[in-house]
């Protein structure tokens, strides 16, 4: 088969086309056909410890084989899935992923619209209800609205029925009103001289609006951030609860977006689709600039 595999930690220029023996599942896993794969701004410098890796952690697919002993999906399931980050991932012609982590696709979608879901709402998901704790009526200040992660938060902010502000580039900002958000604020502007208090700010950007977040953030409130780790200094002296975690795959969550999805409530933003053959000009692209949504690899028809 098929494999966009990543031969040293270099970036995009790390990356080539190899033929590889497709993968056997195991006990409890499934051998998954990929339709779609999409991928992360960074990632490439998650799996440098176990080289050679292929990447992209999200897929939509459709079952081709069962390991021993996997029960609840059937040959031929059309499924999307967030797959660990410490095995091989979606950029090839078949992955294999554990069975706990797939979940049915949403009907309304084809594969390349489902592969760009799994990571960046499971992030936004986790960030936003698991973390960030936040409830109907609270005020949510998410950062990088218009990104991956960003415009997956502002819907599910939006649907729990937060009061949502929002920053993005300029170019970005009507697209980010569109998605939901009560507020948007230009990236390049002082937000925090602008925004009243809010009880969380999840940021996906990092940089200085992390750093200056915790002056927007009301007592007890929290921070919540997947880019890069709130820097100690920017948070000492404030009453808060700051956070950096990493994403897990979870099924249940998936099925519930799936079916924000087909209610129509949840809609993902594919910014652009290359052929698995350009791999390496899909990731060179995703780390040029800020657009919205998410880079999309099309693997099979
Ligand atoms: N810890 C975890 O589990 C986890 C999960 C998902 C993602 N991540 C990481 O979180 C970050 C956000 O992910 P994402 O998928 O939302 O990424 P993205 O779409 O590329 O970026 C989100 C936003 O960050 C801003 N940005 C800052 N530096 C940028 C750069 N060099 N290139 C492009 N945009 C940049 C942009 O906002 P403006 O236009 O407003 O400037 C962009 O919209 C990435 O670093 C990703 O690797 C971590």
């Amino acid at each position: 088969m098929r494999a966009i595999r990543l031969h040293a930690a270099n970036g995009p220029a790390g990356l080539s086309l190899d033929e590889i023996d497709v993968p056997a599942p195991q006990p409890g896993e499934v051998l998954v056909r990929v339709h779609a794969a999409a991928i992360t701004r960074d990632e490439l410098e998650w799996p440098v410890d176990r080289l050679p890796a292929t990447p992209s952690y999200e897929l939509s697919g459709v079952v081709d084989a069962l390991g021993a002993g996997v029960e609840d999906v059937a040959v031929g399931d059309e499924v999307y899935a967030l797959t660990g980050f410490d095995r091989d991932g979606g950029a090839a012609d078949y992955a294999v992923v554990p069975a706990a982590f797939l979940a049915p696709k949403p009907q309304t979608l084809d594969h390349v619209e489902s592969a760009a879901i799994p990571l960046a709402a499971l992030s936004a998901w986790q960030a936003l209800f698991d973390h960030g704790r936040l409830d109907p009526g609270q005020r949510v200040l998410v950062h990088g609205a218009a990104g991956g992660v960003g415009h997956f938060a502002v819907q599910l902010a939006r649907h729990r029925g937060a009061h949502v502000v929002a920053t993005a580039s300029r170019a970005n900002l009507d697209a980010v009103r569109k998605l939901g958000a009560d507020q948007v604020v230009d990236a390049d502007a002082r937000f925090e001289e602008i925004v009243e208090p809010v009880d969380l700010v999840f940021d996906t950007a990092g940089g200085e609006r992390l750093k200056r977040s915790p002056a927007v953030i009301r007592p007890g409130g929290r921070l919540v951030s997947v880019a890069v780790e709130p820097p100690r200094d920017a948070v000492a002296g404030h009453e808060l609860t700051a956070v950096y975690f990493v994403v897990e795959p979870s099924r249940d969550q998936l099925i519930e977006i799936a079916r924000l999805v087909d209610g129509g409530e949840l809609r993902p933003a594919v910014a652009e689709v290359f052929p698995l053959e350009d791999a390496r000009t899909a990731f060179e692209r995703s780390l040029a600039g800020s657009r919205r949504g998410k880079i999309v690899l099309r693997v099979a028809d």
